[in-house]
């Protein structure tokens, strides 16, 4: 899989990958990374890349040239690369798309700084659109990598246990259960006691109850949705 970061910035991508998981997956050949900076395309003599907002606003917006351009070469040299934008103003992501995005062969992240990027471009080069949560960043950078963060942990090979995909939130709509490790008491703090014991069944009703308990109490509404299932499931 092949990820290109179109971004002015590329300094606050590449530090990700050069630790831990990601890493491991890069030196493996697993994913590889390519950088993009629109500024190299801009045709302005001072190689500007924004301008104010046409209509009035507040702040500087990306310009349509250096981003239109940047984008026809990426399609030219691969016409199936699959182009993501990020900016709050999108439909939320979640982890079913990171597993469905794990089966391209190459997604490009197009992240905004400053106010934001001319819809035209939005509009032409788009195949998504996403948003990491509510809330507004300084720019697309960090959004684009927890997306390629959670797509590569779903590609074959990258997690070295595949068995820690299956079980893990959200692939249900319960929350996952709290996990502990040794020792089994630390600071006067134990593990259940159930967890000690070895009876698999038992444990499985635990972690199943901690797990209803949780969801309840952060996310009810995935509760609900849970109860939902079930009750259709009978
Ligand atoms: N850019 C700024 N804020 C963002 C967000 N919440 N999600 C995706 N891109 C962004």
């Amino acid at each position: 899989m092949t990820f290109t970061f179109v971004t002015l910035f590329k300094n606050l991508v590449e530090g990700y990958f050069q630790d831990s998981i990601l890493y491991r997956a890069l030196e493996g050949e697993l994913i590889k990374i390519n950088y993009l900076n629109p500024r190299d395309f801009s045709e302005s003599k001072h190689k500007k890349v924004d301008d104010t907002a046409v209509g009035g606003g507040a702040g500087m917006v990306m310009n349509p040239q250096p981003l239109y351009d940047s984008l026809q070469e990426l399609r030219e040299q691969d016409e199936n690369v699959h182009i993501v934008f990020l900016t709050p103003v999108a439909k939320p992501f979640k982890q079913n798309d990171a597993k469905r995005l794990a089966t391209k062969s190459h997604i490009a992240f197009v992240s905004g700084r400053y106010e934001g990027i001319d819809e035209r471009i939005i509009e032409e080069f788009a195949d998504e659109v996403f948003s990491i949560g509510d809330y507004i960043l300084t720019g697309g950078e960090l959004a684009s990598l927890v997306i390629c963060d959670a797509v590569s942990r779903n590609i074959e090979g990258v997690l070295g246990n595949s068995d820690s995909l299956s079980i893990e939130s959200f692939e249900s709509p319960l929350l996952e259960a709290p996990s502990f490790s040794k020792p089994q008491v630390y600071k006067n703090m134990c593990v259940p006691s159930e967890y000690l014991k070895g009876n698999h069944s038992k444990i499985r009703s635990l972690k199943l109850a901690l797990s209803e308990s949780k969801t309840k109490f952060f996310r009810p509404e995935q509760l609900l949705k849970h109860r939902t299932r079930k009750s259709y499931e009978k």
